[in-house]
């Protein structure tokens, strides 16, 4: 009976200092006697409504502006709608799956858990999940960039089968319909039932509003504000537009920088991923310290084996478009751990010595991609700098999305 008051929205609490911007647990110290779980109960984790509407709408220090069709569309129905859709695990097939438990709110919108997502009935996804926060600004959408409109994007995971793994767009439409809440939600947003299109639309302008900028960086440098960052910090700013390069593929401009040029470039990880032999043992954790060597072919005959990744390739056929992959945002990048477009590196330290080493060579090479030879000093201060994106509202996101209601169905007990 008590399933609803899960997330419940805390209105007196007005500090959102118990917002913590990680998973719950660290797991690597599970093993000591010592350890502290920092997980919470579904019930204790305490959200609080924030006004997305008008986030969406307002400018924010370091973002180029929207488009103004866009900035016009912005309305607080169809955000609140687009909210219950992407927290409703009710939108899969066997309703146990939503958009946020890949876009996990306090796991920077991100899944830092694992390298690539388990899907539908713990089905293999071979990307890692992107960000959501200032997807507003992305111009292509996917590591491959073969969606442009977050609307239509929505239906891609809600029919991939190893996602949400819906049988049609109808069988969704008709969930959907049959919840006269959502019905009058609908009915308020749109003056529509629910269709294919308007369906897309709430998803986007909820993921739309999702803007987190006016970081330290950008107080720094387009707010002029001299001690937003440490001298340490400011050196790795040096080293990211200058010797390190870093700034030729993540943008930033005079005004506003995105930390990417909307393009695709090959680094090298997708060929080496997809040249590399794997090896014939794997050695797994049965339990808390307690390891087994495995066959490589016992672990596929269970699981999947991994599908290889050829990147843009994949939507073009152009064989020179082998392993190109879309430039992430590196805006809030502290919380979006792993890395890469299949979370091949646990750690922005990770990043940064596959960067110094020149990525992997190869014939397909971005020719922007060299060998930097950084120190570990270098590679720290950078690594420092990249950890000053993080937006200030950022909790303020996460703290709504802990409010969201969560779709669960109400099971009534026997007795
Ligand atoms: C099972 C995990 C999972 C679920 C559920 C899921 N996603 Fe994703 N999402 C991913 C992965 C993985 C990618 C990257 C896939 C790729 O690039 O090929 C992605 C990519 C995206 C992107 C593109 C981001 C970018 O930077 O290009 C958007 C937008 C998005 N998802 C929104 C949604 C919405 C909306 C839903 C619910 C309708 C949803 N996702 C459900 C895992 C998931
Ligand atoms: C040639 C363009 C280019 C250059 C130069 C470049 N990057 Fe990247 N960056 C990319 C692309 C493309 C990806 C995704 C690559 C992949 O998944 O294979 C990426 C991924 C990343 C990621 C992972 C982000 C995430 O969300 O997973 C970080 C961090 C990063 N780059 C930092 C840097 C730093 C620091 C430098 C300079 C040392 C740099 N990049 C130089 C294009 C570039």
């Amino acid at each position: 009976m008590m399933a609803s008051s899960i997330g419940n929205a805390e209105q007196a609490n007005t500090s959102l200092d118990h917002i913590r911007l990680a998973p719950g647990d660290d797991k690597t110290r599970y093993q000591q006697s010592s350890y502290k779980t920092n997980s919470l109960s579904l019930p204790m984790r305490r959200g609080k409504v924030a006004k997305l509407h008008e986030i969406a709408k307002t400018p924010q220090l370091g973002l180029p502006a929207l488009p103004r069709n866009i900035i016009e569309q912005v309305d607080r129905n169809k955000i609140e709608l687009g909210r219950k859709l992407f927290f409703d695990r009710r939108l899969s097939h066997n309703k146990t799956m939503s958009c946020a438990m890949c876009h996990i709110p306090e796991q920077g919108f991100s899944s830092n858990e694992v390298s690539r997502p388990i899907g539908f009935e713990g089905r293999a996804i071979k990307r890692n999940a992107p960000t959501l926060l200032n997807i507003a600004f992305a111009k292509r959408l996917f590591w491959d960039a073969r969606e442009n409109q977050l609307a239509q994007q929505a239906w891609s995971p809600l029919l991939a089968a190893n996602e949400m793994n819906n049988v049609s767009i109808g069988a969704v439409i008709e969930v959907i319909n049959d919840d006269p809440e959502y019905r009058s939600l609908f009915d308020k947003a749109f003056r529509q039932a629910p269709d294919m299109l308007n369906i897309g639309q709430a998803i986007a302008q909820y993921e739309r509003s999702l803007i987190a900028a006016n970081s330290r960086f950008d107080q720094w440098l387009y707010g002029n504000i001299g001690d937003a960052l440490s001298k340490q910090e400011i050196a790795g700013y040096r080293l990211f537009i200058g010797k390190a390069g870093c700034s030729s593929c993540h943008t930033i401009n005079r005004n506003d920088a995105l930390f990417t040029d909307q393009n695709l470039h090959n680094t090298g990880l997708g060929y080496s991923n997809s040249m590399t032999k794997i090896s014939d043992t794997v050695t797994v954790q049965l339990a808390p310290g307690v390891t087994t060597q495995m066959k490589q072919s016992v672990i596929q005959s269970v699981g999947g084996i991994k599908e290889n990744d050829l990147g843009r390739y994949e939507v073009t056929s152009k064989p020179s478009d082998r392993w190109k992959f879309k430039t992430p945002s590196l805006r809030n990048v502290e919380l979006t751990a792993p890395y890469m477009h299949d979370g091949s590196f646990k750690s922005l330290y990770d990043v940064l010595a596959f960067y110094s080493d020149g990525g992997v060579e190869h014939q397909l090479l971005s020719p922007l991609i060299r060998r930097l030879n950084l120190s570990k000093l270098e590679q720290g201060q950078i690594v420092g700098f990249l950890k000053t994106l993080t937006g200030s509202e950022v909790r303020t996101l996460v703290a709504d999305g802990l409010a969201a209601p969560i779709g669960d169905t109400i099971i009534e007990p026997d007795d």
